[in-house]
């Protein structure tokens, strides 16, 4: 394995692109840790906001209870108001942002404004077949966020979080009946995202059905030879 820190700063903005359940957050988190940067994943912004009942979040709820896209305008806002944080100043890493084209386009130009480089941006590749046991499988520590994989990856203790003995619940949209409709907003409003990272020159490829250790060793590879030449 790759050692454990890096030797020099981020400094840029990370995007892992990929369908549900490809490991985005799982690789996201592992990422933003070596980095000691953000790791700014939009579904929990938002899961947050329902949390709390804001206006947002009551808008929000129904939107990812039938697992289609929260409106742009909407996630947009959220990205815009975070990035600002000083934080940021040193690079963050993107967990389901961006997820169309329109946000793809608002964040070059955030990121050209806030004087950041290009991203680095990373397509999660993954069998479809393999998506349903990951997502189905998927539970959360209510308190660190931990995930945890009830047929890869089960806690110690049943319910529990291993670090901090939190709760561990399941998404609402992590129900079977709605991986369908996650998968059809993917397609159509999100891998369209692959074809325009390709045309900027800006997109690098990793197997996500590969253990998560060696996805998370392509990942460090392919950012370190894309250091220097975008
Ligand atoms: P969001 O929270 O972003 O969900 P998602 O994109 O559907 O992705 P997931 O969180 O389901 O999967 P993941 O790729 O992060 O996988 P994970 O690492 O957890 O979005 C939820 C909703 O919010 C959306 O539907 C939408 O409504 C709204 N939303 C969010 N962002 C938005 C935006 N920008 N615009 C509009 N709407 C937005 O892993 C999954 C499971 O697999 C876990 O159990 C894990 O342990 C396991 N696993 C991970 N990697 C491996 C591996 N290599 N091998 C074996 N198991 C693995």
């Amino acid at each position: 394995m790759p050692e454990k820190r890096p030797p020099e700063e981020l400094n840029r903005a990370v995007i892992l692109l990929g369908p549900p359940g490809a490991g985005k957050g799982t690789q996201a988190k592992k990422l933003a840790a070596k980095y000691s940067v953000p790791h700014l994943s939009t579904g929990d912004m938002l899961r947050e906001h329902v949390a709390l009942g804001t206006s947002l979040g009551v808008k929000a709820k129904p939107i990812m209870e039938r697992g289609e896209l929260v409106p742009d305008s909407l996630v947009l806002k959220i990205v815009a108001v975070r990035i600002e944080r000083p934080d940021c100043s040193h690079g963050f890493v993107f967990d389901g942002f961006p997820r169309t084209v329109a946000q793809a386009q608002y964040l070059g130009e955030l990121l050209k404004q806030h004087g950041f480089r290009r991203p680095f941006v990373i397509h999660l590749v993954i069998d479809t077949a393999l998506i349903l046991r990951r997502i189905t499988g998927r539970r959360t520590c209510k308190t660190g966020g931990e995930i945890y994989n009830l047929y890869d990856f089960p806690p110690k203790v049943e319910g529990r979080c291993d670090s901090d003995g939190g709760e561990l619940w399941q998404r609402p949209d992590d129900r079977e009946e709605i991986v369908g409709p996650r998968l059809r907003a993917y397609e159509k409003q999100t891998a369209p995202l692959v074809a325009y990272y390709k045309r900027l020159g800006l997109l690098h490829e990793a197997d996500a059905s590969k253990s998560v250790e060696e996805v998370e060793e392509q990942i460090w590879k392919a950012l370190h030879h894309a250091r220097g030449k975008h």
